[in-house]
């Protein structure tokens, strides 16, 4: 175990953070040889992914970071339409989808390009353009970090809902996802319905894409619109988009006919954080979109993610959320949450 470790590395926000105890995770042997010491009895622990949807406030943390680094990627099971393919939580999870879209499997294709590791991808049911974890995710091996054994979590069992599962709530902190079993196809159809994934297509030419040609188009929309962490620290979208109920909905439609909405579960309408952000600002006549604060700001291309310039600290990227939420509720009456994990 190595103490004192600075842990700016391992946050795609880039914040310093130095971690009185650090343990790198490459297999299972090294998880049960970990909870059987008497630092792990005593102090409060952290389990690390890619980093990529994590907001250290503080510049310590007082206790031990885990960090998963088990790879491998294997079919379990295959026949003529399906395979299941069991991946290591350690593996990279846009290297993943594009190894199966090399594979010519469907079934994460339009999750392609969203960083991260595969052992965070359940716990925060990750989606992007009509796609979620949920929908390929057979099962998933998790420990019990009290007795060290190995528990299998069904789809059902995850209960997983939009940004959500049992890991981020009654189970957080207790298991540690050590692989996860993906149901794919050989045979598939995809999902361009979803946002400017018609668009962008119909503009290069390529209104009926294959599986490669889709994954493609959405690497380069998300691209474009979205930081590159390793030259701007970010966590991706750092709110949840809203659910209000419909009435609430058709009064702000009255006011704002333009407001792009998705529907939701009955009665219920979901509402662009990103617009509602760009709508509102620090002034009546400022937008938040493209924002700078020094050190941290909102990014000019889409207001849904925060971004860190460097030089700052997680409490300045707090503080901004802060005055964003404020000022969205006082605009439109809703109040945005946060979809980023924040370590106290
Ligand atoms: N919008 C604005 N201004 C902005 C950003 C967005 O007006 O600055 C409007 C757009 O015009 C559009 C709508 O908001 O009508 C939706 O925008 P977009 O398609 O960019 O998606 P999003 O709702 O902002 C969600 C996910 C993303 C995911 C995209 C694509 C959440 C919290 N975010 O963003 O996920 O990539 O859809 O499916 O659900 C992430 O979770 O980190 C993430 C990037």
């Amino acid at each position: 175990m190595k103490t004192n470790i600075n842990l700016q590395p391992y946050n795609s926000f880039g914040f310093s953070a130095t971690a009185k105890f650090f343990v790198e995770i490459n297999a299972i042997d090294d998880l049960l040889r970990l909870i059987k010491t008497p630092e792990f009895t005593a102090e409060k622990h952290l389990i690390l992914s890619g980093g990529n949807n994590i907001l250290f406030t503080d510049d310590f943390f007082d206790g031990i970071i885990l960090l998963m680094n088990n790879k491998g990627i294997d079919i379990i099971h295959e026949d003529e339409g399906d395979v299941i393919v069991r991946a290591q939580a350690g593996e990279d999870w846009p290297e993943f989808v594009k190894r199966m879209v090399d594979r010519g499997l469907y079934g994460v294709e339009n999750l392609a390009h969203i960083p991260g590791k595969v052992g965070a991808a359940p716990v925060q049911n990750i989606g992007a353009y009509g796609m979620e974890l949920k929908d390929s995710f057979l099962q998933c091996q998790a420990m019990d970090l009290t007795t060290g054994q190995i528990h299998i979590f069904t789809n059902e069992a995850c209960r997983f809902g939009y940004r959500e599962s049992i890991f981020k709530h009654e189970l957080k902190g207790q298991y540690i996802i050590i692989s996860v079993d993906f149901q794919l196809s050989k045979q598939g159809e995809l999902k361009l319905e979803y946002g400017n994934i018609k668009a962008y297509l119909e503009q290069n030419g390529i209104p009926t894409p294959t599986l490669q040609q889709l994954h493609d188009a959405i690497c380069a929309i998300r691209s474009a619109k979205l930081p590159d962490v390793k030259q701007i620290g970010s966590a991706g979208s750092f709110f949840k988009n809203p659910v209000i109920p419909s009435e609430q909905f058709e009064a702000l439609q009255r006011q704002y006919p333009e407001i792009p909405h998705y529907p939701d579960a009955e009665g219920m309408v979901k509402v662009p954080a990103g617009w509602l952000i760009e709508h509102s600002g620090p002034t009546d006549t400022v937008s938040w979109k493209g924002w700078r604060d020094e050190h941290v700001g909102v990014y000019e291309k889409q207001a849904l993610v925060l971004v860190h310039y460097g030089g700052g600290q997680g409490q300045d990227i707090v503080a901004l959320a802060r005055k964003i939420q404020n000022t969205v509720e006082e605009k439109f009456g809703i109040r945005i949450t946060p979809e980023v994990n924040f370590v106290p």
